[in-house]
């Protein structure tokens, strides 16, 4: 194998963004900068009101990243040490990391085919000690969330929306951050509406929660001297909420370019690998397109020498993970996930990407099964 191929299609190209909005950027950053106002500005305010608004909550508060919006969701619904909390096993470790930094212990539940949680199997994953469940929309595709939401009520208990990948998506219309006692989105560089490093923001309706996570964000401060209770360090900045501003004009857009590249990859593809497909009740923004194919190290490996980026998001489920270790779980006991991470396989989706460079990632995938004579098995 070439170890150093020409990269003809990365996996990601945030340069590309920012060479088209460099000037708005650059005009941006020397305004606040003139002005010295970086923390707790209007700027950071009007990021909160237009992200609310785009997400059609009333509340929206700007954090330091997206673990942060899940860490202090679950710190200002009172989830503490004791508590358990139910989430899906083949997220980022992030989610179940909030879950561990607030003190309570992750739970986890096997999930369907399309990433997302499996809502038939939460009730029996419930205990006494249970206080909320965390439904990650993987891939920037929602969970089945009035499911989810039905179980919730029933037995008493939060639900807190893991968006960061989903910024956009909606569930019958609705979109993701709206549907949960809180909706937390990450701002990272990977993410389909970033800022220039880490960056969070979590949506609400519920005005109790909304002005506690404010003092939380901000050491528990209620003004300048006086602190309610102990908080912590989380606020976006302001340099980071500007170009949020910016950015939020172009994300239906951007949205738009990455369904368009789904479509081209599913329809040529779905011959080959398994590829992802909308159910009725979803409107996905396709953070990620996942294939699942056999043989899939020797296809990423045939794709890189041919000049094409892929990832694997993520190939140990968190369960599997030395992290995990304490909670006591072991091979085979999420069968599904356990099985997608062997197959699953990201392609490069971004709106600079050009339908030649499309073209070539589907090319070589079909020539990569049809020299191989892989007979695909749809597991
Ligand atoms: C599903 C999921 N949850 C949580 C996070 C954590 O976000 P951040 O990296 O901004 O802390 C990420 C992203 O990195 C993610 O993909």
């Amino acid at each position: 194998m070439n170890p150093n191929p020409e990269i003809k299609v990365k996996f990601v190209d945030l340069g590309a963004q920012y060479k088209i909005l460099k000037d708005e950027i650059i005009k941006k950053f020397d305004e606040i900068s003139s002005k010295g106002a970086y923390i707790l500005t209007d700027e950071l305010k009007k990021f909160e009101k237009n992200f609310a608004d785009y997400c059609k909550v009333k509340y929206a508060i700007g954090v330091g990243n997206g673990t942060d919006a899940l860490f202090l969701s679950l710190r200002a619904l009172g989830i503490r040490q004791g508590d358990e909390v139910i989430t899906a096993p083949n997220s980022f470790i992030a989610t179940a990391g909030a879950i561990v930094a607030a003190g309570a212990k992750p739970v986890f539940v096997d999930v369907k085919d399309d990433y997302n949680i499996n809502p038939d199997l939460i009730k029996q994953a419930i205990t006494t000690k249970t206080k909320a469940i965390i439904p990650v929309h993987l891939t920037g595709r929602p969970a089945d969330m009035d499911t989810i939401l039905i179980i919730a009520r029933k037995h008493g208990l939060y639900v807190i929306e893991d968006a960061a990948q989903a910024i956009g998506a909606r569930y019958k219309g609705k979109r993701v951050g709206s549907l949960g006692s809180t909706g937390c989105f990450s701002l990272h560089p990977l993410k389909n509406l970033h800022v220039h490093g880490d960056g969070g923001i979590i949506t609400t309706n519920n005005k109790e929660l909304y002005e506690k996570l404010l003092k939380l964000r901000n050491h528990g401060l209620k003004n300048r001297d006086e602190c309610d209770f102990w908080g912590y360090n989380s606020r976006l900045d302001s340099i980071q909420a500007a170009i949020g501003n910016i950015k939020l004009e172009y994300l239906d857009d951007w949205n738009k370019r990455h369904k368009e590249i789904a479509a081209m990859y599913r329809k040529n593809l779905s011959d080959v690998v398994t590829v992802p497909v909308d159910k009725e009740f979803e409107e996905p923004v396709y953070h990620n397109f996942m294939i699942q194919g056999d043989k899939r190290d020797e296809l990423q490996k045939y794709l890189l020498e041919r000049g094409i980026e892929t990832k694997i998001h993520y190939p140990i489920p968190i369960h599997l993970q030395e992290a995990a270790s304490s909670l006591g779980y072991k091979e085979r006991d999420f069968l599904v996930c356990e099985a997608q991470a062997k197959r699953i396989l990201s392609l490069p989706i971004y709106p600079e990407l050009t339908d030649g460079q499309v073209n070539m990632v589907i090319k070589a995938i079909k020539s990569f099964y049809s020299n191989k004579n892989i007979k695909m098995s749809k597991k």
